[in-house]
């Protein structure tokens, strides 16, 4: 049971000059030069409808840099079919040879592909050079490297036998297929869904996010590269609804792997709870899901420290990050301070197309969450109780932009405080330095999320006092430290409440849920 022990792939340096800038640009302006045509893969297969639906960065929505073919409810039935098809063969598979699969492909992302996903997932997503290093290259590689470790361990862990028998637990694939549904925000978390589950035996339908399939389609294209069997997990670019109409419907649905927003993947629960006679299993569910990200600053904190964690936490990926920072409390006796260093660091953070690598402020994904984004500050911007201290700017004439804003609210209750908006927007809420207590009970009840949180202080028993209260407020927790960068590995990663099942990603708790075991007693 021994695989190459994994470590955490290192992060390149783009720094100016570096070989590395140069072989990333050459990616961009081949990315913008080549007009992509995207198929789908059903069983091995290119699928090109002639329903092609243009690919245009969110940065410079006037550019199309290629297209996607367009998938109906009968692609749908046929990526089961071809799951299906694939199934009895996978299964048979010895797992060092499904393990070799995906240890192949992390190695092909490391190495020859790893700024071509890179280009893909920074002008599909908006992301700039380190944030799309990080995503798709590290994060991804890290994922498929894990997974094949903690897949041995699942498999090493055995119950005990007694003299005469012999006792073993054998983990099944599930019995049907699984249906992966991803996000737009990461690459890594697109490509991990559908991977994990593959690698403990099992077939996937894959559906991305509209606005990801162009770096979904480079993973695919890796994973064939890397030996996986046809029809193993099928790649199909279908409306969500038209997607789920079949899906849920059909007999051999085993599984859903999610990640998204909360309200789609209740509706799912509902609509897999109305459907539940239908299957042949109970269907496994896992979700994560959206957050309201914490960061509580108390008077005895770093401000360096909590400076550094708000800017970065709520700031980087454009807040499109499931872990981003979006509500802080802050201690009023160092809100001065602490502000003048916020909106002082904010200044400095250039907005703009991800072309140009000095910029740290990407595009938001598209128009709807540019809107939503953009109304959420009028709105703040009309209220009494609320101040916007930074940014409060926006443009979509040439991209989505949104200039990082922070709003302070009077009001820990308001919308900007308790809801997700997913963007650049931080609120904060100054507390007065003596009501502590009632401040993390605000953090605890005023959100229906626990994803990520954290606590600043320098004083021990403030960090244990916050680290009890919040217990359920997050599944990610940090002690002086933004709340955000969860690594494999290091930090498994989920939610719950509203933000998800909490299968973290990453482990083998996630891992577990893609296996239905069997226990076998042998009488000697
Ligand atoms: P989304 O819920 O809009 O979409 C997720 C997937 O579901 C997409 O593939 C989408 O096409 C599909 N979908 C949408 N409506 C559907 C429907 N009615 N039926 C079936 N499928 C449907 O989410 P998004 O905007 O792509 O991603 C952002 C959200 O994801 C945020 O809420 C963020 O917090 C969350 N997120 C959570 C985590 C986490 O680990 N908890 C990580 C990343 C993102
Ligand atoms: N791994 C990412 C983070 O924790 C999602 O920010």
């Amino acid at each position: 049971f021994t695989v190459p022990a994994p470590v955490n792939e290192p992060v390149l340096n783009y720094s100016p000059g570096s070989r590395e800038r140069s072989l990333l640009k050459e990616a961009i302006n081949h990315a913008y030069s080549d007009q992509k045509d995207i198929p789908m893969y059903i069983g091995g297969q290119e699928v090109r409808t002639g329903q092609k639906v243009e690919i245009k960065p969110p940065h410079n929505h006037q550019t199309v840099i290629g297209h996607y073919h367009k998938g109906d409810k009968t692609h749908v039935q046929q990526a089961i079919d071809a799951a299906l098809a694939a199934k009895a063969d996978w299964e048979k598979m010895a797992w060092e040879q499904r393990a070799a699969i995906f240890l192949k492909a992390a190695d092909l992302i490391a190495g020859p592909y790893r700024y071509k996903i890179n280009a893909a997932t920074m002008l599909g997503q908006s992301k700039n050079a380190y944030q799309a290093e990080i995503d798709s290259a590290c994060e991804l590689i890290d994922f498929l490297r894990f997974n094949v470790q903690y897949m041995t361990e699942i498999y090493a862990q055995q119950p005990i036998s007694s003299p005469g028998s012999w006792n073993r637990v054998e983990q099944r694939p599930l019995e049907g297929f699984v249906f992966a549904l991803t996000p737009f925000n990461f690459t890594a978390i697109a490509g991990n869904l559908p991977t994990s589950a593959a690698l403990m035996g099992n077939v996937v339908v894959w559906k991305p996010a509209n606005t990801q399939i162009y770096s979904a389609q480079v993973i695919m294209e890796v994973l064939r590269e890397a030996g996986l069997p046809t029809g193993v997990i099928n790649l199909i670019y279908v409306s969500g609804p038209d997607a789920g109409d079949v899906i849920f419907q059909h007999p051999d649905f085993a599984g859903i792997h999610f990640t998204g927003s909360t309200g789609v993947f209740q509706d799912i629960w509902k609509t897999i709870g109305n459907s539940i006679h239908k299957y042949k299993t109970y269907p496994r569910i896992v979700g994560e899901t959206g957050g309201k990200d914490f960061i509580l600053v108390h008077q005895s904190a770093n401000l360096e420290v909590a400076n550094t964690a708000i800017v970065r936490g709520a700031f980087e990926y454009q807040g499109q990050k499931c872990s981003a920072a979006s509500r802080v409390y802050i201690a009023k006796s160092i809100w001065p301070e602490l502000k003048e260093m916020i909106v002082r660091d904010l200044a400095s953070l250039k907005v703009g197309p991800v072309e140009d690598f000095s910029n740290f402020v990407n595009a938001v994904i598209d128009e709807k969450s540019f809107d939503k984004l953009a109304s959420a500050i009028d709105k703040a911007n009309a209220d009494p109780q609320s101040e916007i201290i930074a940014g409060g700017n926006y443009d979509k004439s040439k991209g989505y932009f949104i200039d990082p804003t922070v709003i302070v609210s009077q009001n820990p209750s308001s919308v900007t405080m308790c809801e997700e908006l997913f963007g650049p927007v931080l609120t904060i809420y100054v507390y007065e330095d003596d009501q502590l207590d009632q401040t993390l009970e605000l953090i605890d009840k005023t959100s229906i999320y626990a994803l990520t949180g954290a606590v600043i202080a320098s004083d021990r028993y403030i960090i244990e006092k916050a680290t009890v209260a919040l217990r359920n407020a997050a599944g990610n927790f940090y002690i002086n430290d933004k709340c955000t960068g969860a690594v494999v590995g290091q930090q498994p990663f989920g939610g719950a409440r509203g933000s998800g099942t909490n299968d973290k990603a990453g482990s083998m708790i996630n891992l577990l849920r893609w296996v239905s075991p069997r226990t076998i007693k042998e009488t000697l």
